[in-house]
């Protein structure tokens, strides 16, 4: 009796030691291989940033209808480089918007008037339509603290309402920092970056999220809930380096769904015709030696 058992485990013990051979040290494919079939490659349609190295590094423009968040330190160039994404797309015909709830549109105007890039004409014909976000607060009664749920649905529906009835392909938040600080919960802020975002992609609007960072070196979170970051379809971080007592202003494409992208630091010149990006070759973007923009 003693023998059987002995003689059924070690049959067993075999018929194991065979299967995991077979599937795990001697892996073989349980269909035999499919001939590969040449298929035409897919790619999404572009929304062309028009900024100048921008659309290299992003092979052609970003994916439509993404949310990208523009996170970046204070004077890093945010506001000027969403101005331009807006004033490319009213070149091309597109209708855009700006929301700013970080100073009010009248300075904000002012101030990237004096750019030769910018051309108020396209604020006057509408092309270029800039919101403040305390005017649109108390036109939904939304002169509080703190915005519940409801509040919050009330302000996605009226941005959505205004992209539907103007026609929006291109807008811009600056900042979602600064609205985001009125919804007390992570989940709430959440809920609201991602129905409204699915609701942009929807309706086609490509749209720039601004991200106020105190850091953008190691280490640091793209933004200030933690939340933006991970609902956002693209991330660009836009910071500082300190060169020889100078501070030179840097972008880097961090993630950009949908598409292959250059994750270099560039450099940035606020000049007077728009946004230049400039490789950092000198400063270890080893990856960019085959191409202008880099892998
Ligand atoms: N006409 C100009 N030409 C070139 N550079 C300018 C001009 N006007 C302002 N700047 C630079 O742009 C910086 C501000 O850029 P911008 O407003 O786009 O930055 P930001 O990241 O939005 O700043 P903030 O954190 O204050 O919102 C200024 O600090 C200044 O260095
Ligand atoms: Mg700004």
């Amino acid at each position: 009796m003693t023998r059987l058992r002995v003689s059924i485990r070690l049959r067993l013990d075999g018929l194991f030691a065979l299967i995991a051979y077979k599937h795990f040290i001697n892996p073989r494919p349980i269909l035999s291989p499919v001939p590969m079939q040449s298929t035409s490659i897919y790619t999404r349609d572009r929304c062309v940033t028009g900024i100048h190295g921008l659309d290299e590094i992003l092979r052609g423009g970003i994916p439509y209808g993404s949310t990208v968040l523009a996170a970046g330190t204070c004077g890093s160039g945010k506001t000027t480089l969403a101005m331009e994404f807006l004033v490319r797309g009213a070149l091309a015909g597109e209708a855009c918007a700006h929301f700013t709830a970080t100073e009010p549109s009248v300075k904000l105007l002012e101030n990237i008037r004096q750019y030769a890039f910018f051309d108020m004409n396209m604020v006057d014909s509408g092309l270029i339509n800039v919101f403040d976000m305390d005017v649109l607060y108390s036109w939904l009664g939304l002169e509080k603290a703190s915005f519940d749920l409801d509040d919050v649905h009330a302000l996605i529906k009226s941005i959505v309402d205004i992209v539907n009835t103007i026609g929006v392909t291109r807008l811009v938040i600056d900042s979602v920092t600064t609205l985001c600080y009125k919804i007390k919960s992570e989940q709430l802020i959440r809920d609201f970056l991602f129905t409204l975002g699915k609701k942009l992609a929807t309706l086609g609007c490509t749209t720039i999220l601004i991200s106020e960072i105190t850091s953008a070196t190691e280490n640091a979170h793209w933004s200030s809930f933690g939340v933006e970051e991970a609902i956002a379809d693209g991330i660009i971080v836009m910071g500082d380096a300190e060169r020889m007592g100078h501070l030179l202003r840097f972008l880097q494409v961090v993630k950009m769904r949908g598409t292959a992208h250059s994750r270099a630091k560039h450099a940035i010149e606020l000049t007077p015709l728009g946004v230049m990006l400039i490789p950092m070759l000198k400063w270890g973007a080893s990856t960019d030696k085959n191409s202008r923009w880099g892998q």
